[in-house]
């Protein structure tokens, strides 16, 4: 244990497993009976849910509103909500759908009593103005397995285009008060769904691992959360859906994304996500997917030209190595390069959309470069690395 210490974020109560959506009325109880439910348009239609689960709520003698979320949730978005239901006495918000409805209903949680625009709150903006945590409850039920936001205490919010951002309205008060992960609901999840946040959540453990703000505890959140994505990614991918047992190893991965991306925070592929986010529009999952290759490959590379003081990251990404290869017998050079292997492969073998099909050329790039943070990354990059990452992937 080093002397540096570390500090940690609590954590909401949380219901895990098949079947745990069946308690959820009797968790909203707790709260109160006056709810808005936000989901994502097709979330709870997909699955056929939504008519049993207004049965449920109804006979639960439970009354509420319902708003639906297209997309990634904008401050509009956010705002319109709060005019519609400030004044209608919400006792607890609850949201089920992926991390865009999450973090919607994060969000409209947190701004229900403030009742002025959300876009002053939002970290980065002109004229922000510290939130002072004060909110509604909110309950998460994730139906994807990717962003984590059923433990984190961030909502991002973005506004796409020219003067576009992908910022985050964040306190610790945000954290959601309960987190119910039933994989069953994950099981309608459509194939290039499945890939692109289950991507995210690699991608974000292991950003969390090889952060410089990592401690014992989230490096132990993340590798286990990497086992778990090494046994499940391929066969969700694979089977198409049915599997139960990797559809829970996915929701666990992602959840375990979620508390160790809160403590320990994320790297270039999170700074690119911010960036290229806020600039065209593109799923965060795909985005994540498509750059975390050439990105890991080039922090692989400009580590191993640091020397001494490089080794404990370099040693970090041969543990994901040995994880995503299951050999144990590697060593750290053998391991690191296994791993940059296995992203190669992923990327080929799921065939990852490229940047330039959402829209984005050559002529973006500095724009790009010129906006992304580097974040928690384990070695600085600079103008020039960060645009070969991109380029790549055009
Ligand atoms: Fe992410």
């Amino acid at each position: 244990m080093d002397s540096s210490g570390f500090s940690l974020l609590r954590q909401p109560r949380v219901f895990f497993g098949p079947g745990k959506l069946h308690d959820l009325p009797d968790l909203i109880h707790e709260f109160g009976s006056n709810v808005l439910l936000v989901t994502g348009a097709g979330t709870l239609r997909r699955s056929g849910s939504l008519s049993r689960f207004a049965d449920r709520m109804k006979a639960e003698f439970l009354h509420y509103q319902h708003y639906t979320v297209e997309g990634e949730p904008s401050a509009d978005l956010v705002d319109r909500a709060v005019t519609e239901y400030g004044g209608a006495g919400i006792q607890i918000v609850v949201a089920v759908g992926g991390g865009s409805a999450l973090d919607a209903g994060k969000a409209i949680s947190a701004m229900l009593l403030k009742k002025e625009p959300v876009e002053r709150y939002i970290e980065g903006q002109p004229e922000f103005k510290a939130h002072d945590g004060l909110k509604v409850p909110f309950i998460a039920v994730p139906t994807t397995s990717g962003t984590g936001s059923e433990t984190t205490n961030n909502a991002v919010i973005s506004k796409v285009g020219k003067d576009g951002y992908k910022r985050s309205l964040r306190h610790h008060a945000f954290i959601p008060e309960i987190a119910l992960i039933d994989p069953e609901l994950m099981l309608s999840m459509p194939a290039g769904l499945t890939a692109a946040s289950g991507m995210d959540a690699f991608t974000q453990l292991l950003e969390a691992l090889v952060s410089p703000y990592a401690s014992h505890y989230t490096d132990a959140i993340a590798l286990s959360g990497i086992e778990h994505f090494s046994r499940s990614f391929i066969p969700v991918c694979k089977t198409g859906t049915k599997e139960l047992e990797a559809r829970s190893g996915m929701a666990y991965a992602a959840f375990m994304s979620g508390i160790a991306l809160a403590n320990a925070g994320l790297g270039i592929v999170h700074g690119f996500a911010s960036s290229v986010g806020g600039y065209v529009d593109i799923p965060h999952g795909v985005l994540c997917a498509t750059l975390l290759y050439p990105a890991t490959r080039e922090n692989i590379s400009l580590l191993r030209e640091n020397g001494d003081c490089a080794k404990p990251f370099l040693a970090k990404y041969a543990a994901a190595g040995r994880l995503m290869c299951a050999d144990s017998s590697l060593d750290d050079y053998e391991a690191s390069t296994a791993l940059l292997e296995k992203l190669d492969a992923l990327q080929k073998e799921l065939k990852f959309p490229r940047l330039g099909d959402f829209g984005i050329v050559e002529n973006d790039i500095d724009v790009i470069v010129s906006r992304t943070r580097s974040k928690s990354n384990p070695v600085e990059l600079n103008g020039q690395s960060m645009r070969s990452i991109l380029q790549e992937r055009l």
